[in-house]
């Protein structure tokens, strides 16, 4: 893996002024998204040179169009893209699809490390969108780029994800059990794991501590001064199940962040 990035010197234009070590050039699938951002905003606080890979940068992950010219000299590629897809057919088929055009664009480039995020308990639970994860990281084991997965918790935004899905004052939300996490401590371990060779399936990360939806949804809209009532209802279906027994938390060997959701939402700004 190349660990050298030519620094221009901005009052000389195009002369080289040093290399300096341990500076990477990193393309990110999906940079404009909730943890995508956060890796963005973090690669480049670290000082590497970050290539934004998604759809508003012209790129498109389905079709492959951008993806040669975009991953010329990129070191790893770190992908964090995600779907809005509805059912399982097509969850599977944007992250089998996604998946297989960027790696082989990254083996064309020469791109030596393919870092993924994943979902904890993916396997545990029956869901369309998660069977899309299952064949994404199989897609990603089976490519010809050496890869590192790291299966994460829900993010805290969870909680406002769920509030969106129902307009005006009753929002229903599954009751549900997760362990939520910053999204930027899941951003800050995607560049950790970029920086160093790759690892295979890393330890799982969740957050510090077990929530409760409803709550989390209710304590979201209070912090927000948001007038809504939540109702958290058992959802039928195998996947909401899931949800209330615990299926999505993380084992005991898991790693875990430091920033509570109560932390999260007094960080947040105000809307
Ligand atoms: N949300 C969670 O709680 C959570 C927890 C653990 C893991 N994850 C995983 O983390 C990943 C990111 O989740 P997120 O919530 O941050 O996603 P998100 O906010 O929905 O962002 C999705 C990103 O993917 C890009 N994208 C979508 N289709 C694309 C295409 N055809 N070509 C290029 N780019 C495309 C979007 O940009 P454009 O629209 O501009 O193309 C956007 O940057 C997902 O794989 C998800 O499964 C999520």
């Amino acid at each position: 893996m190349r660990i050298w990035k030519i620094k221009t010197n901005p009052n000389r234009p195009g002369r080289q002024l040093s290399r300096t070590e341990h500076q990477l050039k990193l393309a990110i699938a999906g940079a404009t998204g909730t943890v995508g951002k956060h890796v963005a905003r973090i690669a480049t606080e670290r000082g590497h040179t970050v290539v934004p890979l998604s759809r508003s940068n012209g790129i498109d992950l389905e079709t492959g169009v951008g993806l040669p010219e975009a991953l010329k000299g990129v070191d790893a590629v770190i992908d964090v893209c995600g779907t809005s897809a509805a059912n399982e057919t097509q969850a599977i088929e944007f992250f089998k699809i996604s998946s297989r055009n960027l790696l082989k664009a990254e083996k064309d480039a020469g791109v030596a490390h393919h870092v993924t995020l994943s979902i904890v308990g993916i396997d545990k639970i029956n869901s369309g969108y998660y069977a899309g994860k299952v064949a994404q990281e199989e897609t990603v084991k089976s490519g010809e780029v050496a890869w590192s997965i790291l299966r994460a918790t829900q993010f805290h935004e969870f909680a406002v994800q769920m509030l969106a899905l129902s307009a005006g004052p009753i929002a229903i939300v599954p009751k549900a059990i997760t362990q939520p996490i910053a999204a930027a401590e899941v951003a800050a371990a995607l560049v950790d794991l970029a920086e160093k060779k790759p690892a295979g399936r890393v330890n799982d990360l969740g957050g510090p501590k077990v929530e409760d939806l409803g709550s989390m949804a209710k304590r979201y809209l209070a912090a927000n001064g948001q007038k809504r009532w939540v109702l958290a209802l058992p959802l039928p279906g195998k996947f909401f199940k899931g949800l209330r027994d615990g299926s999505i938390l993380p084992d005991a060997s898991a790693t875990l962040g430091k920033q509570t959701f109560e932390n999260w939402l007094k960080d947040l700004p105000k809307i």
